[in-house]
């Protein structure tokens, strides 16, 4: 039987059927599926005779990875050290958080040492050049063209780039599909051949791709598991702070971050982010905290808030800013059920300020600590961190990186630091540390007791 010239593929998952339906069978989401020709641009000619491969051994001395350093240590540090040629990026991020403005500066110290292409496909090449002027760039020998045909920039990177950026994935397309744009056959396939150009003539390729609302990028996780890195570019949109992650590194470590500050100017380094995230208060406030956390190999110090409120609601509203949702709920659980400290018909914000997100089972400590603090209405010690994993029985656990949070607070200046209980005995001569087994050794010191609650239904 002839072979079906279209199949349907599903624009969140990838996954491609014969026949239409309303439900995807890969991921279950509705109306997702797409028609789209099966014409595989990519299908290699088998015809060659299979050869037999050499094997080698794990042992030997590879030369180590040649490194383009951009001199945004910022930048260089996410990206593992540098750029490695013949390696593929994707910088991933909602849409307007700021990819193009960091892609052009990179464009521009680059191509002060080597060749670089800058492609948009989103942008006309004025807008592009009003941006270089704003970011005071406008000289950098940056080569810019605007296009959306893959195989027109294939043939023109050959004359020589040895660094292009790709701005967007999502505007790109090769012939060979019928498919519109942004589609995930597209996505896929434009990726493929650029990924393809990289490694064949070591071209270094930086490819943008818009976070669809599910925070995924394109859809699919099609592209994360092609390329070699993977960079997220974060923030707040009322923030000025903006993250770079690296997420996934084959060249490098992950979780590590690079901190921006977007001004007028484009975006500029913060070399010292804790100085940052840190609270700058004349006085003392209850309910913020300030938290020893590290970002990748980095130390960073970030002031927790939270407020507690009575209630109006038959169900109290929960709202959290930069941490999980989930370990707040664990955490007012494990308050309640082993320091008898009710909050269920109080509002509860939590907020960790400066549009930063932490991921950190470290910081369930500092949560309660700013719970604790709100609840019991006395401020915590201005010049203290905290740290520590709280465990469903309200046992401390201890984190990783101890010593490297402890040191990055004493040379902020801190003096105190509320620890998990070491496992074997320890000193830090320039702090005084409060080591805490159980968090109920926390609520007693801030003498937080449990409050009358109002019963449901607004009576007291
Ligand atoms: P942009 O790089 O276009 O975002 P993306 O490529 O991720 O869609 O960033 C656009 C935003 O950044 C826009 O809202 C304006 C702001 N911006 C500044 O604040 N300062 C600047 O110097 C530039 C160039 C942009
Ligand atoms: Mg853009």
């Amino acid at each position: 039987m002839a072979k079906s010239p279209t199949h349907y593929v599903c624009q969140a998952c990838g996954s491609c059927f014969p026949k239409w339906s309303g439900k995807c069978e890969g991921c279950h989401s509705w109306n997702s599926l797409v028609e789209e020709a099966t014409v595989d641009s990519f299908k290699k000619k088998t015809t060659a005779k299979a050869q037999k491969i050499e094997f080698s051994s794990l042992e030997g001395i590879s030369p180590p990875l040649p490194r383009l350093l951009t001199g945004i240590e910022e930048f260089d540090r996410v990206c593992g050290g540098g750029l490695v040629p013949g390696s593929v990026l994707l910088v991933g991020g909602d849409p307007g958080i700021g990819k193009s403005t960091l892609l052009l500066q990179v464009a521009a110290v680059i191509s002060e040492k080597t060749s670089c292409a800058y492609i948009s496909g989103e942008e006309a090449a004025d807008q592009v050049r009003l941006r270089a002027k704003r970011l005071h760039i406008a000289s950098s020998p940056v080569n810019l063209a605007t296009t959306t045909h893959i195989g027109d920039i294939l043939k023109s990177l050959h004359q020589g780039a040895q660094v292009a950026i790709i701005d967007s994935i999502q505007t790109m397309y090769v012939d060979a599909l019928d498919a519109a744009p942004g589609s995930v056959s597209q996505v896929r396939a434009s990726a493929h051949e650029l990924i393809r150009f990289a490694k064949k003539y070591g071209v270094t390729i930086l490819i943008v791709g818009h976070v669809t609302k599910e925070g995924v990028i394109a859809g699919p996780r099609v592209l994360e598991h092609m390329v070699d890195t993977v960079l997220y570019f974060e923030g707040e949109r009322g923030h000025h702070f903006r993250i770079l992650r690296s997420v996934k590194n084959r060249f490098g470590p992950t979780d590590e971050i690079g901190v921006f500050e977007m001004t007028d100017k484009g975006l500029q380094e913060v070399s010292n982010p804790s100085a940052l995230f840190l609270p700058h208060r004349t006085e003392d406030v209850t309910g913020s905290c300030v938290f020893a956390g590290i970002e990748g190999t980095r130390p960073l110090l970030v002031e927790i808030q939270s407020l507690i409120a009575p209630s109006s609601l038959a169900t109290p509203r929960r709202a959290v800013v930069g941490w999980d949702s989930g370990r707040l709920s664990m955490i007012l659980a494990v308050l309640e059920a082993r320091c008898g400290l009710l909050c269920g018909n109080r509002d509860v914000f939590l907020n960790v300020a400066g549009g930063l997100r932490i991921s950190e089972p470290a910081a369930d400590l500092a949560v309660a600590a700013a719970l604790l603090s709100c609840i019991a209405n006395t401020p915590l010690p201005k010049d203290a961190v905290f740290f520590g994993e709280i465990g469903l029985s309200g046992e401390i656990r201890p984190v990783s990186q101890q010593e490297a949070r402890l040191k990055e607070a004493s040379k902020l200046g801190f003096k105190t630091a509320f620890i998990p209980k070491p496992t074997k005995p320890f000193s830090m001569p320039e702090l005084t540390l409060i080591p805490l087994a159980h968090v109920a050794e926390l609520a007693n010191y801030l003498d937080a007791k449990p409050k009358p609650q109002r019963a449901y239904g607004g009576q007291a």
